[in-house]
């Protein structure tokens, strides 16, 4: 066995070590927030109407019927509400929910383990559901049809097979690659439905709602100033609005109004799209360096000092879907609105026209 250690492996170690503590308690402290302003019925929660209006029903039918709910696959881009909404169906059904993420269900006895400790009726929330791995999925799976486990014990000749039931619950699952689910779990899923990025007006009213729960004062023209920036997701304009009231307290009378919300963005670097210095250098990497791309992603990302993962699921899908960039065969490459938006002249030699 080698062992390599000097100095500088030992302050890199450290130091991501401590970088990791520093996101850990971000990841708290985003959590507690969150918490605190999550809806907890339909009623309170905002938008995916379409959708609500599909599960009211479904929810009302099981109800009468005395069944647990079907199993639910939320799928589509991160910060849309996936665990808010299976929150507010688990209160909706009257019943109690359990919520993990398939990278904490490695080991077979994972899920064996959170499955025999569901109570009737209650929801079981897996994030990031296409991560499973495969022998987690086929524990799940009868568990899933017809509320049991298969279990063997012994050893060779002596190996049996024991059926053990578990208490009937709805399992709801959320991915952001609904595409890297397995077939046959996908089909296992009753409801399969895409949440939508929201409409500036239902983020108007998500950040209207959030202001009035952590008592900040805000103007209509101020909600409508973040809204139109938190790129048409709740979890963005959750952030933003506690952000632009620190700036309003330190640097005015605490009023969020849209001058103050304007010049908060301004600073945190957000531009009139929402696009944040992030989104910029991967746009500004492509056509500078790729001359406007196609490039693989793996390329962008290692030139963002990046993971993949999160270029492709936190910051792509908003810019595919305001058609800044566009996914090939070959790669990704800055269509023309992307180059018109950075104030680039297409084939000009990527000469930006102003410094953003
Ligand atoms: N906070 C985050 N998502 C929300 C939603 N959909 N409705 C109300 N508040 C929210």
């Amino acid at each position: 066995m080698t062992i390599f250690s000097d100095d500088n492996n030992f302050k890199s170690d450290n130091l991501d070590r401590k970088n990791k503590e520093i996101k850990a308690e971000q990841n708290d402290f985003d959590k507690s927030f969150e918490n605190n302003i999550r809806p907890k019925s339909f009623d309170e929660y905002i938008g995916q109407s379409a959708l609500k209006g599909n599960l009211k029903i479904s929810i009302e039918a099981a109800k009468k019927r005395g069944q647990v709910l079907d199993h639910l696959l939320f799928y589509g881009p991160p910060g849309l509400g996936k665990t808010t909404l299976a929150g507010v169906i688990a209160a909706e059904m009257d019943s109690e929910i359990k919520i993990t993420s398939a990278p904490a269900l490695e080991r077979p006895r994972d899920i064996i383990g959170i499955l025999m400790s569901l109570k009737g009726g209650e929801v079981l929330f897996i994030d990031e559901i296409h991560r499973l791995n495969k022998i987690a999925e086929e524990i799940l799976y009868p568990a899933m049809e017809d509320f049991y486990l298969d279990m063997t014990t012994g050893k060779a000749q002596a190996l049996k097979t024991l059926r053990v039931p578990v208490p009937k619950f709805t399992l709801i699952g959320a991915t952001t690659k609904a595409g890297a689910l397995s077939g046959p779990l996908r089909d296992r899923f009753g409801i399969i439905h895409r949440l939508e990025f929201y409409s500036p007006t239902e983020l108007c009213a998500v950040i209207k709602r959030t202001a009035s729960i952590l008592n900040f004062k805000i103007e209509e023209e101020g909600a409508k100033a973040i809204a139109k920036r938190s790129r048409g997701t709740p979890r963005i304009a959750n952030r933003l609005v506690k952000r632009v009231a620190d700036y309003a307290l330190v640097k005015s009378n605490g009023i969020i109004n849209e001058e103050i919300a304007n010049q908060a963005l301004d600073v945190l670097k957000i531009d009139e799209n929402g696009l944040d210095t992030t989104d910029r250098s991967l746009m500004r990497l492509i056509i500078e360096k790729y001359d406007g791309g196609p490039v693989g992603i793996e390329t962008i990302a290692a030139a963002l000092g990046e993971d993949t993962r999160t270029i492709e699921d936190v910051y792509e899908p908003y810019l595919l879907q305001e058609g800044l960039i566009q996914r090939t065969p070959r790669g990704r490459k800055v269509s023309p609105q992307g180059y018109r938006h950075l104030g680039y002249k297409q084939n000009s030699n990527q000469q930006s026209l102003f410094d953003l």
